[in-house]
């Protein structure tokens, strides 16, 4: 599929539920998502459909994000049902770790290829404080299963917050010496409860390099610029949608878990994707991709267009 611009698109995003065991305080209220009914949250059947179009338009790539998709009931079955598709080349999950210890084998059997897992921060206290719920120790631990399961090339996700992660830049940069990890750091976007927050919260992924200048550049991958460290086998990224706009290059579009078609993150067009079917879906989809916005505005506005929240969106 192509965009106006240019542009091919070939990955979908596909967010398989708003609900999440976690509270990120970046992300969500502390009392949660308003609860929804069953209904209004994509069936796996009506998933697996959304996904299989959005091959047959030429995606190339699904990445499952949610909320949190591993509390998505039917979740394997999706991932069995994506990965028979004929054409797709990826299958992939955002994960916030939690459940991998007992889920990462299944995963690897159900034809995930490869995790990214948000972690963003490697001390107890400071997780419990930033997920408002969770255990450092759960996350470590389903790192760890996602690695005996035979899972390579995990990417970690560190969302980057002034005041709150910053002292553990060179922490996390070490985890990549011995192990092929590539730690990427996020900047913080303002959308959703995060918006309000003060704007120290707010760093430059340049901070990563002024803690530690001797990471050199190798390159690129997707929507992070790479960087090594001497001698370590991982490498470290940076996500910077507010200090170096990727639009240029971008390659996907999202589904939100109640069947919305978003061309881009921070725009709030969507088209509804529910009901269609066939020939029908496959033209709503290949008119979103070709639709899509040039670019976000978020660096001049310093806030998203979007009113959704990223947990309905998937990030
Ligand atoms: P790979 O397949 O490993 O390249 O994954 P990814 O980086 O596309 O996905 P992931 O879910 O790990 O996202 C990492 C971070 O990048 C999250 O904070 C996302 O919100 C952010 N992100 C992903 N795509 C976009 C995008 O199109 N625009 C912006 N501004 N941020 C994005
Ligand atoms: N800015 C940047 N990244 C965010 N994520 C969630 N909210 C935000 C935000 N406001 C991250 C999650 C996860 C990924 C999908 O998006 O931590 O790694
Ligand atoms: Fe859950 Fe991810 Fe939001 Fe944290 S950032 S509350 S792990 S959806």
């Amino acid at each position: 599929m192509n965009d106006k611009f240019g542009r091919t698109i070939d990955y979908l995003r596909l967010s398989v539920t708003d609900l999440c065991n976690y509270r990120c305080a970046y992300c969500m209220a502390a009392d949660g998502v308003p609860k929804r009914s069953h209904g209004d949250i994509l069936s796996i059947e009506e998933l697996a459909g959304i996904g299989s179009a959005a091959v047959r338009c030429g995606v190339r790539k699904i990445r499952l994000t949610g909320g949190e998709p591993l509390v998505r009931r039917g979740i394997l079955t999706l991932c069995e049902r994506l990965r028979a598709l004929d054409g797709l080349e990826e299958l992939t999950i955002t994960t916030n770790g939690s459940l991998l210890g007992t889920m990462a084998a299944d995963l690897k059997a159900a034809g995930v290829g490869r995790l990214n897992v948000s972690l963003d921060t490697l001390r107890p206290e400071r997780f419990r404080a930033i997920t408002r719920r969770g255990e450092l120790r759960d996350a470590l631990d389903g790192l760890e299963a996602a690695k005996a399961a035979g899972f390579t090339r995990t990417k970690l996700n560190v969302v980057l917050m002034g005041g709150v992660n910053d002292d553990e830049i060179a922490d996390f940069v070490g985890l990549t010496r011995a192990e092929d990890l590539s730690v990427r750091f996020i900047e913080l976007m303002p959308m959703g409860v995060c918006a309000a927050f003060p704007r120290e919260r707010f760093l430059s992924a340049g901070a990563v390099l002024a803690a530690v200048p001797e990471l050199t550049p190798v390159g690129g991958d997707g929507v992070a610029e790479l960087y090594r460290a001497p001698g370590h086998r991982g490498t470290v990224g940076l996500i910077r949608p507010l200090t170096r706009c990727f639009c240029a290059s971008c390659d996907r579009i999202r589904v939100t878990a109640d069947g919305r078609l978003k061309p881009c993150l921070h725009s709030n067009a969507e088209i509804p994707l529910r009901g269609l079917h066939g020939a029908a879906l496959e033209d709503a989809i290949r008119g979103a991709a070709y639709a899509k916005p040039e670019r976000h505005r978020l660096i001049q506005n310093q806030h998203s267009d979007t009113t959704r929240n990223m947990f309905e969106i998937g990030g």
